[in-house]
């Protein structure tokens, strides 16, 4: 029997690059391989941007993103997370069982505390059972995610032992992230440190213009430069680097690495390359972005077919669980 395969996004905006590196590329191939189920987290989206006016337009950007980037909706199931009504059942039921100490812990959440305290909500603190509800919920064997969402996986994994031991069965799979990786995905921004983000404002979207990616590229912060041979890279050089390193061909990312030990490296050359890299592996996504976005009969009718299909396997899960937790009717 195939294998079932989770991923998800949510809905804040236009994809950009990390994502498509960190949890897309690659993974687009595997859909003829495995079951796999390929979600808009719409949900989790209201954790943090709670704006019915901009609600709906996000998940039709990045529906058509997701399409765009090679999801064959014939051949895998890609939905809506508020299409599956068995969902919040199963996230109430794991809430249950879910201890407010360690959802404190959680790094994305202390993370969220910090930087708006003002709008602390059960959402967020619970935002790892939901996630771990979207895994679950298929009993997905692997999930696709970039570096960022180890720990929240981490926590899926602790929340299915803890189910299957409290009821005395083996019911729920111990998701691990995608086997074929040997090491998950992160893609550095170009500001010079940290991660390529959405809310951190240092993203190279999949609908970006020539133009817009050369002009964020070339403003990506380096050094002064090397002046001795084999000197130790800085974040913001090995930031280009890393990125080189998914979107060039590897004797680019060598020949460029070569110039900067024997110190004859210019910077403005290494950007130009990496822009023309990202240019060619966005370009394509773009134009079918532009195809699928207004395309609305075709996204109405991929969103049903793909809302019933999943649907059909959330219903297997919730009604299993049911019985397990003892939840019966009377009629
Ligand atoms: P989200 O929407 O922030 O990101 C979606 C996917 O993109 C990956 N990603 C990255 N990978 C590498 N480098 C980066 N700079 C980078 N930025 C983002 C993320 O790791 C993720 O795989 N909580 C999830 C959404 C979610 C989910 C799920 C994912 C909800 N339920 C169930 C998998 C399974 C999130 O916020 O991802």
């Amino acid at each position: 029997m195939k294998k079932t395969v989770l991923s998800g996004i949510r809905s804040t905006g236009n994809l950009h690059l990390g994502n498509y590196l960190g949890a897309l590329k690659n993974f687009t191939e595997m859909q003829y391989d495995y079951n796999c189920y390929f979600f808009i987290a719409d949900y989790h989206s209201l954790t943090t941007h709670p704006d019915p006016k901009t609600l709906h337009l996000n998940v039709h950007n990045v529906l058509a993103e997701y399409l765009a980037a090679g999801i064959d909706p014939e051949v895998a199931t890609i939905y809506v997370q508020s299409d599956l009504p068995q969902l919040p059942e199963l996230y109430l039921l794991l809430n249950m069982h879910a201890y407010i100490g360690e959802l404190e812990r959680t790094a994305s959440f202390k993370d969220k505390v910090r930087k708006h305290a003002e709008n602390v909500n059960a959402g967020l603190l619970t935002y790892p059972v939901l996630m771990a509800a979207d895994i679950l919920i298929h009993r997905a064997d692997y999930v696709p995610v970039g570096k960022d969402q180890d720990q929240h996986l981490e926590m899926t994994r602790k929340f299915a032992r803890r189910f299957n031991n409290l009821y005395g069965v083996e019911f729920f799979p111990e998701s691990q992230p995608f086997e074929e990786k040997k090491e998950m995905v992160k893609i550095p921004g170009l500001d010079g440190t940290g991660k390529m983000g959405k809310s951190e404002g240092n993203g190279i979207f999949l609908n970006d213009s020539d133009e817009a990616i050369r002009k964020k590229v070339m403003k990506a912060v380096t050094d002064s430069g090397p002046t001795v041979p084999d000197s130790p890279v800085s974040e913001g050089v090995q930031n280009i680097f890393t990125i080189m390193k998914y979107v060039s061909a590897p004797d680019t990312l060598a020949f460029f690495r070569e110039q900067y030990a024997n110190c004859s490296i210019r910077y403005g050359d290494l950007k130009k390359q990496l822009a023309e890299d990202i240019i060619q592996t966005i370009a394509p996504i773009r134009e079918r972005i532009n195809a699928i976005y207004h395309d609305e009969a075709y996204l109405a009718r991929v969103t049903r077919q793909g809302a019933e299909r999943a649907q059909a396997s959330a219903e297997k899960t919730i009604s299993a669980v049911r019985d397990i937790m003892g939840i019966r009717r009377f009629y």
